[in-house]
């Protein structure tokens, strides 16, 4: 199946998210436990979610590590009356780069919906963060055979809503719901060919942005499943949520994302830039 022909310009990236978890000293014993190994670490960007109450703790505690912030939802809204909302705006104020925006349990728990998902990436991008845009079919969709018509469709109201030059900034991850937290990972094979399917559908908008666009795949990766997810060509990094919360578990995780880099001179600049 013919995916991008080119490697990937820039190192994987790794994103945690903490879902709902956390406590102040929690995090701060977390991040302590974490630094020493991922600040040692060139080849590989990472970023943490943390619950939205901790990010001014997270953004003092990872400073000038490297790590970039992250929010684990985002407002489709400016400003304005929207009682317990959080604008694209606010979260830059707090030093946030990416903002998921999607996440299925988003979806299905909180009932957005495909046209919300979309404005919440342009409000992103209007922010200037970078959004992940989750994408991700359930058990009984895959076994009715239509886990890329799904994918089709959610990514296509985004297109739709800013255009392929648009949606091209920001990042796709790809979750099968079935395997959010169930310790039932997608094979490698399993998400590798979700994954090309999603860049085949960029690439018939624009092939050189596809080639670009960093997918990452979320459900389930484990210290011991990750380097096969991320030697597949087209998984670019991780979305991680329960492993995310143990220091050993996710920096090996990290490890992982850097080892399946390929070898310098395959066509890569240099470590770190970003796309
Ligand atoms: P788990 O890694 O716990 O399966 O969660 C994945 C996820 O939803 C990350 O956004």
């Amino acid at each position: 199946m013919p995916t991008r022909n080119t490697p990937a310009p820039g190192p994987k990236l790794v994103i945690a998210n903490w879902k709902m978890h956390g406590t102040h000293a929690g995090n701060a014993r977390l991040i302590d436990a974490l630094l020493p190994g991922l600040s040692a670490m060139a080849g590989v960007q990472v970023a943490i979610c943390p619950p939205m109450p901790y990010l001014a703790q997270l953004a003092g505690l990872l400073g000038r590590t490297g790590i970039c912030l992250g929010a684990q939802n985002i407002s489709e809204r400016a400003e304005g009356a929207f009682t317990g909302e959080v604008s694209g705006q606010m979260l830059a104020d707090m030093g946030c780069g990416y903002a998921l925006v999607g996440h299925s349990e988003r979806r299905s728990l909180y009932g957005e919906t495909d046209a919300q998902v979309a404005m919440k990436f342009e409000a992103a991008l209007r922010a200037g963060l970078t959004p992940v845009l989750c994408l991700g079919e359930t058990i009984h969709q895959r076994r009715a055979g239509n886990t890329n018509a799904v994918i089709g469709s959610q990514l296509k109201a985004v297109l739709e809503q800013v255009g392929m030059a648009q949606l091209a900034k920001g990042v796709i991850a790809y979750e099968p719901v079935w395997a959010i937290g169930t310790g039932e990972t997608a094979s490698p094979t399993q998400a590798q060919a979700v994954h090309a399917h999603i860049r085949q559908l960029l690439a018939a908008q624009d092939p050189a942005a596809a080639a670009r666009m960093r997918l990452l795949y979320g459900g389930s990766v484990k210290a011991d499943n990750a380097a096969q997810l991320f030697a597949q060509q087209d998984i670019d990094g991780g979305l991680i949520g329960g492993a995310s919360l143990d220091a050993d578990a996710f920096a090996a995780i990290c490890r992982a994302a850097i080892s399946a880099e390929p070898p310098v001179g395959a066509g890569l600049p240099a470590k770190n830039s970003t796309r």
